[in-house]
């Protein structure tokens, strides 16, 4: 397979630095794969599941976004093109086919190198490859007297049409004797709980993704000081994530000075950093469509004040007191919980909220200062996919799940509150594995004690 970057991963997770990287990755990912796709063959039990990548879309005149693969088929498949379908039919003798772009030397000249079916068949281990412009005339036969159609109902509008167009054509067959399929399942049920347990191979990918994003934070805080620009330290995030081979952030990096820190989704990053100012940095990038997601809070001059060491020890608190809950049985909200208490004693102490901590949890008035959930599921998408509660009610934690632990406090000048904390925004967060006993940290390497922050920051 032609994807260096995960096949570094899997050389320096083997220590086998000079094997070559296309038979590195060929052994051990088609294996990863072929698991995956019989785990939901075997879920499906039977019929036939479509499960299409992402289309490659225009940004502007002539200019494309770069291209990244929908999830779910990569998760199936990890075949890395566009214009590309998996076809999975279930049942007694198992089928993965592959719909995916022909050899074309000369779009090869312009755009770059494509399998085509033959190579993608041996390169990926499905069953059979097919051009992609065989599919409307192959799909109809494959659905017919299928039980079952699984696929991403509603995810797209064009695969909806074209998806019905050949049900459609197979239910004008009937008077033939043939049968089309009369059950549509959303394929996503099945993946959405296969995604949620990570195996081996994405844990791999994922603690590389975490330790780079860690490296990339620390650069951050050497490179921090007032007067430069929150883009310049955009900059050295953006660096360090590409000279690992990160092929994208996981999400456009929030560089958040002062005031900006209490805007959540801030993405300008084009203010002056101020002496005595907070820097929140909230990035991570996605290593061979794994994402990580950190963020750190710390004084653009290296030194913490009162007030914002205040708010700061009050976050870390909270958020240690979210990894200490999570683990495996605790409920999904379980550290969320032990995080708001934390931070609505601290509000308390702080003059920030008034009354006791039960009649500040009852009224929520802690939301005014910290207003999101401590986390959400972490793996191919940074808020990765799987329910959050069963039966109405929050699902139990499981080894094997990936989850971000991440309270805030964010306030924002307002009648009542002190000025001291006036435009102070803290935001602690790290990527956590659930383990047999407790949870792993794997973000660890970032630093996040006040001494350890206070001894980078500036350091350049
Ligand atoms: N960076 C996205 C999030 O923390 O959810
Ligand atoms: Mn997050
Ligand atoms: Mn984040």
């Amino acid at each position: 397979m032609r994807n260096c970057a995960a096949a570094e991963t899997v050389q320096l997770a083997q220590s086998a630095p000079t094997r070559d990287c296309f038979q590195l990755a060929a052994m051990t990912d088609i294996d990863v794969y072929s698991r995956r796709r019989a785990a939901l063959l075997a879920q499906m039990q039977s019929g036939i599941a479509i499960v299409p990548t992402a289309p490659q879309r225009a940004r502007n005149r002539d200019s494309e976004y770069l291209y990244r693969y929908d999830s779910y088929f990569y998760y199936l498949c990890g075949f890395p093109e566009p214009d590309a379908v998996l076809v999975l039919l279930a049942g007694a003798a198992p089928q993965s086919l592959l719909f995916c772009r022909e050899k074309n030397l000369e779009r090869e000249t312009w755009d770059g190198f494509r399998y085509g079916p033959g190579a993608a068949r041996e390169a990926f281990g499905v069953d059979a490859a097919f051009p992609i412009g065989q599919l409307d005339e192959k799909l109809p036969a494959l659905m017919a007297n299928q039980p079952d159609l699984h696929y991403a109902a509603g995810m797209d509008p064009d695969w909806d049409a074209r998806i019905i167009g050949w049900l459609n054509q197979v239910r004008a067959q009937s008077r033939t004797g043939v049968s089309a399929p009369q059950r549509i399942c959303d394929v996503r049920a099945i993946l959405d709980e296969l995604r949620l347990i990570k195996d081996e191979h994405e844990l791999t990918l994922m603690r590389r993704a975490a330790a780079i994003s860690a490296g990339a934070h620390r650069r951050a805080m050497r490179a921090t000081r007032p007067g430069r620009m929150e883009y310049e330290i955009e900059a050295e995030l953006l660096y360090e994530f590409r000279r690992h081979g990160a092929q994208f952030p996981a999400y456009w990096p929030i560089v958040a000075g002062g005031a900006n820190a209490c805007v959540l989704h801030y993405s300008d990053n084009s203010a002056r950093l101020d002496d005595g100012a907070l820097l929140l940095i909230d990035a991570g990038c996605e290593l061979d469509g794994y994402a990580s997601d950190i963020t750190r809070s710390f004084p653009v001059n290296g030194k913490f004040s009162g007030p914002q060491k205040d708010i700061y020890e009050l976050v870390l608190a909270a958020q240690a007191a979210a990894i200490a809950a999570t683990r495996p049985g605790a409920a999904w909200d379980g550290p969320h919980e032990a995080a708001v208490r934390v931070l609505a004693q601290g509000m308390i102490d702080f003059g920030l909220c008034s009354g006791s901590l039960d009649q500040v949890l009852e009224t929520g008035d802690y939301r005014r200062f910290y207003m999101h959930r401590t986390g959400h599921w972490l793996g191919l998408d940074v808020h990765d996919a799987g329910e959050y509660k069963l039966e109405g009610k929050w699902r139990p934690l499981v080894p094997g799940m990936t989850l971000t632990v991440e309270p805030g406090c964010y306030i924002r000048p307002g009648d009542g509150v002190p000025k001291d904390y006036w435009n102070i925004g803290v935001r602690i967060e790290d990527d956590v594995l659930v383990s047999a006993d407790g949870c792993d940290v794997i973000t660890a390497e970032t630093p996040k004690s006040i001494a350890a922050i206070e001894a980078l920051v500036g350091r350049d």
